[in-house]
């Protein structure tokens, strides 16, 4: 069985091969996958159904977003018991079947371990609040209110104060994200114990690995002085620069990670690039890979959405093929259920781009440097959400982000609204898009958990999976020709065209072989030229190949191609 404790790490030599490093993965949002016994909600049983689906499509590891039980205020971040299953997604047995169909596929399972804060419904909450003096008052983080004001200024990064008055026991708790989130106190022993306690738990039923939210958040400053000025434009680097971070991953290496041949990958929330490989280097035995978050911010800033241009991704990209320490490894993502849709905010999703689009981005996608992960409908090139007003928003985020921006700092709510369609966390939490039924055949319930794309009738798994040109082939075959090409796993990167406006074109080398990748990220096409083109061969394109002559080709729009020399 896959991901069975397996002999410690040991001695890791440098550019070692791991399978997490050759991995696809594939992001499930469990709520929104499938629904099986059809009362709207996605369930474990409705995955198992889907696995060969996403094993055809040739990802191998599935990140499962939170499966456990949960009052759902931010959809099962907030967890009330990390050892049980969310009723609505099902039981313990669904999960061991979950386990045991994935291994007969050959599919790992990771989940995602939300131990930075639980819910406030969690029973160690119940406790802490109940009693001052009790034995989990600790678990949490309490201090006394300055006369009738929260004790400092810290603000939680999606708006508000980041404590929570507590009138039973004249005390605020610290809550990093929603009130309903209480952070849990690291600097308490026995909550490590308990965190360690239940990843053992988990590892021992064979899943292999956790995805970690928020992980760079757990160490706290000490001195929980106020924030300065400038440290309150972007809290979030403060949060991240807890004096205990790195030792304590190190413990939850030495103590759980080191025993099992499992992945991790964290969150890396409020951290700078250049500091990345102070968690992934290897020889520091803490993380394996990171989500770094310059791609998240590459069209924002603040809560407004702003046009990037190319260069920027480039940089990006730049910077992360550019390795800092021996063995550091990256992780590329455009998508994930925090995020809106990829081929809405990279590419261009009116009808007549969207495809060829979302195949361009997917180029990139699986053949930048690090582990790729794609996330659920990604695959067909799935779009943003249409939103009429807000209240088609059903994120925790969205009233307070309202609140504290629109009602408190004046900030225009047309503005607001404006950037919230484009960057809304909702956009990505619509149900999957199985095919052109009434609800995209995500349920046969009358009225799913959150609304269904109406573009469903053209945008569906179904449809892809009948044509022979779809988006879901084309990320099909790009996998597998990551899989024949080591060099796109492990060579080095360089970028051939770093100026150009709208061309991305760049090379991936191992040993003898090299691999250009060239993409035309724009809607125009006009003709390029380069001398790498002239002896290089067609591996795969997104559009039917018209050839050119010595190095130099017509580019369509959105047309990506890559070549073998
Ligand atoms: C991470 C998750 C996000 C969640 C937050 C709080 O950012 O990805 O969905 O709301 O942490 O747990
Ligand atoms: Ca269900």
């Amino acid at each position: 069985m896959i991901g069975r404790p397996a002999a410690a790490r040991g001695d890791q030599s440098a550019a070692r091969r791991t399978w997490w490093k050759e991995a696809v993965i594939y992001e499930v949002y469990p709520r929104s996958f499938k629904d099986s016994n059809n009362d709207g909600i996605g369930d474990l049983p409705g995955i198992i159904d889907k696995l060969s689906y996403i094993r055809d499509l040739g990802a191998d590891t599935i990140w499962l977003a939170p499966i456990f039980a949960s009052p759902n205020r931010d959809n099962g971040y907030d967890i009330s018991d990390y050892k049980a299953i969310m009723p609505e997604f099902g039981t313990m047995s669904d999960f061991d079947r979950l386990m045991e169909k994935a291994s007969s596929l050959g599919l790992r399972i990771i989940l995602d371990l939300v131990v930075n804060h639980t819910s406030d419904q969690h029973p160690w909450f119940q406790k802490s609040r109940a009693s001052k003096d009790g034995p989990y008052r600790d678990y949490y983080i309490w201090r006394e209110p300055k006369g009738g004001l929260p004790p400092n200024n810290w603000p939680s990064p999606w708006g508000g104060s980041a404590w929570t008055f507590d009138a039973a026991s004249d005390s605020s708790y610290l809550h990093l994200f929603s009130p309903y989130q209480p952070d849990l106190n690291w600097d308490n022993p026995a909550v490590r114990d308990e965190v360690f306690s239940i990843m053992k738990f988990w590892l021992d039923k064979g899943v292999a690995g956790f995805r970690m939210d928020a992980i760079t958040m757990i160490s706290k400053m000490p001195s929980f002085r106020d924030m300065t000025v400038e440290e309150l434009k972007a809290p979030e680097y403060v949060y991240a620069a807890g004096p205990h971070l790195h030792a304590y991953l190190r413990e939850m290496n030495d103590r759980v990670l080191s025993h099992y041949d499992v992945m991790t990958v964290g969150e890396a929330y409020g951290m700078h690039a250049q500091d990345i490989p102070l968690f992934t280097d290897s020889g520091r035995r803490e993380l394996d890979m990171v989500f770094a978050f310059d791609i998240v911010h590459v069209d924002r800033q603040g809560w407004r959405k702003i046009a990037w241009p190319l260069s920027k991704l480039k940089d990006i990209y730049a910077a992360a093929g550019r390795p800092q320490s021996p063995d550091s490894w990256n992780t590329v993502f455009l998508d994930n259920h925090d995020q809106p849709r990829a081929v809405s905010r990279f590419g261009n999703d009116t009808a007549f781009f969207r495809e060829a689009s979302a195949k361009a981005i997917a180029t990139m996608l699986l053949t930048q440097c690090g582990t790729p992960f794609i996330y659920q409908g990604e695959e067909l090139g799935m779009t943003n959400l249409p939103f009429e007003g807000l209240e088609d928003f059903e994120d925790v985020q969205v009233p307070t982000a309202w609140e504290t921006l629109v009602k408190r700092q004046g900030v225009d709510p047309e503005a607001f609204f404006e950037s919230l369609k484009g960057l809304g966390r909702d956009n990505a939490r619509s149900p999957m898009q199985w095919d052109a039924s009434k609800n995209a055949g995500f349920t046969t319930a009358d009225k799913p958990w959150y609304r269904v794309n109406p573009n469903h009738i053209q945008i569906n798994a179904r449809e892809c999976l009948n044509n022979p040109d779809s988006v879901y082939y084309y990320f099909r075959d790009l996998i597998a020709l990551r899989r024949k090409h080591p060099a796109l796993v492990h060579g080095s990167y360089q970028d051939l065209d770093p100026d150009h406006s709208a061309v991305f074109f760049y090379c991936r080398e191992s040993g003898k072989s090299r691999l250009f990748i060239l993409i035309n990220m724009s809607d125009r096409g006009f003709t390029y030229d380069s001398p790498h083109l002239a002896q290089a061969s067609l591996l795969i394109s997104n559009m039917a190949h018209r050839g050119g002559t010595r190095g130099v080709t017509w580019l369509a729009p959105w047309e990506a191609r890559v070549y073998t020399a």
